[in-house]
């Protein structure tokens, strides 16, 4: 039987990239008609039940995806029953990530974001918090989802 896939997205503060990532992902899943459950979360406890930062609600607001919704959060070790692919923006993130992880299983579902498009390269999403590259950011995850959403919509039985 066919189960929804449930991703999530990791960064540091869950402000920048990691709701940026769900944005997108849930924006374009929405337009293909693809179902997917989405959430993100951050490593560190920093900004906890803030709002994203308002430049990465405005980046997106650009491009018609509206984010003013999620709120962040920490990432915890029960995410890793809760997700079926956690993809992670940095070597950073994914370190604290995978320090997390319980066994085998837990570990295959982390990836870096980017090697959904680019496989075992580790590209990096970069922080835009203090250099305001947010465009930078916007285009490479927007890349990165049209390469995941193409993968989760090939029938596993087709592969
Ligand atoms: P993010 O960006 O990990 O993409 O959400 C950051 C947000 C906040 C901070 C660092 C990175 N901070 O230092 O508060």
């Amino acid at each position: 039987m066919e189960t929804t896939p449930r991703i999530l997205m990791v960064c540091l503060g869950n402000i920048c990239r990691s709701p940026m990532a769900e944005g997108i992902l849930r924006h374009k899943a929405r337009l293909r008609n693809i179902a997917i459950e989405t959430d993100s979360a951050g490593t560190s406890g920093w900004h906890v039940g803030e709002p994203a930062d308002r430049r990465a609600i405005a980046n997106l607001k650009e491009k018609g995806i509206d984010i003013s919704d999620l709120r962040s959060r920490p990432f915890e070790r029960s995410d890793f029953s809760e997700f079926d692919h956690i993809f992670v923006m940095d070597a950073s993130n994914y370190k604290d990530v995978m320090e997390l992880a319980r066994d085998d299983d837990d570990r295959q579902k982390v990836d870096m974001m980017m090697n959904v498009l680019y496989p075992n390269q580790n590209i990096i999403v970069p922080d835009p918090y203090f250099n305001d590259s947010f465009e930078r950011v916007y285009t490479m995850l927007d890349e990165a989802v049209d390469a995941l959403l193409d993968k989760l919509s090939i029938p596993k039985d087709a592969v």
